[in-house]
């Protein structure tokens, strides 16, 4: 059995993005360490705390976003990181090569009940000198990311990782502590009758995302010709991990219950790499209107509507979009 950085030496990943790569995974261990103990060590519930995005945070939103950043800390080769959870970017080494951005703990309200969540992580290349803690060097469109990954915290801990070369999988080997290959080269099926959306917000949604649901909902009677399923763990990990295992598509789209927001999700920390990973995965990744790794990102906290997953469906809501 490969070892991640067995896998990612054979790959030709530089030394100095393995190393961050590693030291990110050493925090993900970390995690899924404190997430299997639970209630044991008093870790569960809220923190009395709101994150700048005016959400309130959960003790484990605190503890992985520490946990993250104390180990990318000692990897000389990081310029500077940004959390979902940090108001501001964090400046780690100045000589270092890479920014890394990250949602430390995705799909938090799940975590009280006991379900699925995980990490998401982007890493990107400064493009020129300054500290790691200037914003600027982090506003680069997705489709500059070197590499991305996430870690589903199921039944067993799983790394999904992209470096450019395709998808791989692996699972967390607790008994010799490190993430060992289980599937190479993931692809995702190019059509689905499966779809995951927050049925409740429908309401709010613009008129082509109204159109296609409301379609989907007609199944094989309706303009799309097929009867689908519905799905929805409110965790994007394992909603995007079931689409590389069985296809599928996620959306979060634009709703107008606040509309400054430009979507829920983050581009920095939760569009761009599902997209990166998506598209090695062969499946496609939009707004509805653009690609979301082409968009020039103004802010590190930025909002993006968010439709991944199998290619002719997405390319299906895509048409939607354009001809609404
Ligand atoms: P986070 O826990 O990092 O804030 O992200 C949760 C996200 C995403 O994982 C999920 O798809 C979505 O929010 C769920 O939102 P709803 O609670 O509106 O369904
Ligand atoms: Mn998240
Ligand atoms: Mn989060």
């Amino acid at each position: 059995m490969l070892r991640v950085d067995e896998v990612l030496r054979r790959d030709g990943v530089a030394d100095d993005l393995r190393s961050v790569i590693n030291h990110t995974l050493i925090g993900c261990k970390e995690i899924a360490h404190k997430l299997s103990q639970g209630e044991l060590a008093g870790i569960l519930g809220s923190t009395e705390t709101e994150n700048v995005q005016g959400e309130t945070q959960k003790k484990l939103d605190v503890i992985s976003n520490e946990v993250l950043k104390h180990v990318l800390s000692q990897d000389p080769g990081v310029r500077g990181i940004a959390s979902e959870e940090e108001d501001n970017t964090v400046a780690i080494n100045d000589d270092g090569k890479y920014l890394v951005t990250f949602d430390p703990l995705d799909g938090s309200s799940n975590i009280d009940v006991n379900l699925s969540v995980g990490t998401i992580f982007s890493i990107l290349q400064a493009q020129q000198p300054g500290s790691g803690d200037d914003m600027a060097l982090f506003l680069q469109s997705g489709r500059n990311q070197v590499a991305a990954g996430y870690v589903l915290y199921g039944p067993s801990a799983i790394l999904v990782l992209t470096t450019g070369k395709g998808v791989n999988f692996f699972t967390l080997d607790r008994h010799i502590g490190e993430f060992v290959l289980t599937k190479e080269q993931v692809k995702i099926p190019e059509d689905t009758k499966e779809f995951a959306i927050n049925m409740s917000n429908q309401r709010f949604w613009e008129k082509p995302m109204q159109d296609y649901i409301a379609h989907c909902l007609q199944g094989e009677e309706g303009p799309l010709g097929k009867r689908y399923n519905m799905r929805w763990v409110a965790s994007m990990v394992a909603e995007v991990h079931r689409i590389l295992v069985r296809g599928g598509i996620f959306m979060y789209p634009w709703d107008s219950r606040d509309p400054s927001k430009a979507g829920k999700l983050r581009l920095m920390y939760e569009g761009n790499p599902m997209s990166f990973i998506v598209e090695q995965a062969g499946g496609r990744s939009t707004t509805g209107r653009e690609d979301i790794m082409d968009i020039q990102p103004e802010d590190i906290h930025q909002r993006v509507p968010v439709v991944l997953g199998s290619k002719n469906e997405v390319e299906t809501v895509m048409r939607y979009h354009l001809q609404g």
